[in-house]
């Protein structure tokens, strides 16, 4: 099958090649991978002509207008290479026909290492410190940071991802407070306590989001919520930037009362990240107003970014389409009408 492969960056190819190349015994035929560095958008629908297949990524436009398009096109198979699907139709896609598959876990510790990263840097300032130090400043004013241990952390959505938040911070000797739809027995294992949200926003000194973006969780932290966290908190978002209600957080930085931020993702990223920007002005105001303050940390949605998780997410997405081509899709990857009723 030809699989026509949106936003592939040089860096992601060679893991697809290897992926697509590892039928054992040739017990399948390598599908044919149409690499794009387009981004998947209404204009750019007809570079999959003759595909049966596409493949997208998070900055992906998988809306309505574009699956019709794709559908018109001949296109049958959408092979998410990412977890979250919040960039898709899916009403529409399953009301075309269009199969929408994806990578339900690849790494989940790439990114609770990289929101823990995010953590670390915030409170300790590595990144001042190490331009500090090429500077043969060594000073400490303005450094001085807190002991994880003891502190109370509120981990919002506890799946994969959050629970291994769970695990590397009650090994820092952190107090774990959650809060999830669904409670998961392996963090009440680990001591982690399940609390109402207003009582996570009330207690927790660092808030960190791991939940997917959903009617349910859009803006899920905006104006209220903020108004009642602790003064100073810190709040760490590397699940989606549509969680955050990003004019509310910055009427929260400015007023004072959250103390740090730290993000691997923003509600309108589609129009900056995976992308060199370096020598253009950036026309999105509120990201850069966003980028002022002393106290936010921004990366640029690389929490899947590790050499398990880019294998993973490559093996997973031709073993997809090439199950799709045979007949013999595995359900738990397929995203249905159920995923967005949940
Ligand atoms: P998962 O499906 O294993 O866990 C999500 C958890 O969130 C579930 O336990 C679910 O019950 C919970 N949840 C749903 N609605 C909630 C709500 N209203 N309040 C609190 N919890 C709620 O997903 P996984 O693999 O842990 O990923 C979580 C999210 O991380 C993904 O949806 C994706 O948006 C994001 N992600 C970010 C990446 C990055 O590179 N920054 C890479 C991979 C995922």
């Amino acid at each position: 099958m030809r699989l026509a492969v949106y936003s592939t960056k040089p860096y992601e190819r060679p893991f697809l090649d290897a992926a697509n190349a590892a039928a054992p015994g040739g017990s399948r035929p390598a599908l044919e991978l149409l690499y794009l560095d387009a981004r998947l958008s209404a204009s750019t629908v007809g570079l999959a002509r003759g595909c049966p297949g596409v493949s997208i990524f998070v900055g992906d436009d998988a809306s309505a207008p574009v699956l019709r398009e794709l559908h018109a096109i001949g296109v049958r198979l959408l092979a998410l290479r990412s977890a979250g699907f919040n960039h898709v139709d899916i009403e529409e896609a399953d009301r075309l026909g269009v199969t929408v598959l994806r990578v339900p876990a690849y790494s989940p510790h790439a990114v609770a290492e990289h929101a823990v990263g995010l953590m670390l840097t915030l409170n300790r300032k590595f990144h001042r410190a190490f331009n500090r130090v090429r500077e043969q400043n060594f000073a400490l004013d303005g450094l001085m940071g807190f002991d994880m241990h003891a502190k109370t952390v509120g981990v919002i959505g506890t799946g994969k991802i959050g629970e291994v938040v769970c695990r590397i911070l009650t090994g820092f000797g952190c107090r774990v407070i959650a809060a999830d739809p669904s409670p998961n027995p392996a963090c009440v294992a680990l001591g982690v306590h399940y609390v109402p949200l207003a009582d996570l926003y009330a207690q927790s000194d660092i808030i960190t989001l791991h939940c997917p973006l959903t009617p349910a969780t859009h803006h899920l932290i905006g104006h209220s919520a903020l108004g009642v966290m602790k003064p100073g908190v810190m709040l760490i978002n590397s699940s989606r930037g549509g969680v955050i209600d990003t004019r509310a957080l910055i009427a929260a930085l400015k007023r004072g009362a959250v103390g740090s931020v730290g993000l691997d993702v923003y509600e309108e990223e589609g129009d900056l990240f995976f992308r060199d920007l370096s020598s253009q002005p950036i026309q999105d105001d509120v990201f850069t107003r966003l980028m002022s303050f002393p106290n936010v940390l921004i990366t640029a949605h690389q929490g899947f970014f590790t050499h398990e998780a880019v294998t993973a997410i490559a093996k997973t997405t031709i073993d997809n389409a090439s199950a799709f081509e045979r007949g013999d899709i595995n359900p738990e990857n397929r995203v249905t009408l159920g995923h967005i009723a949940r």
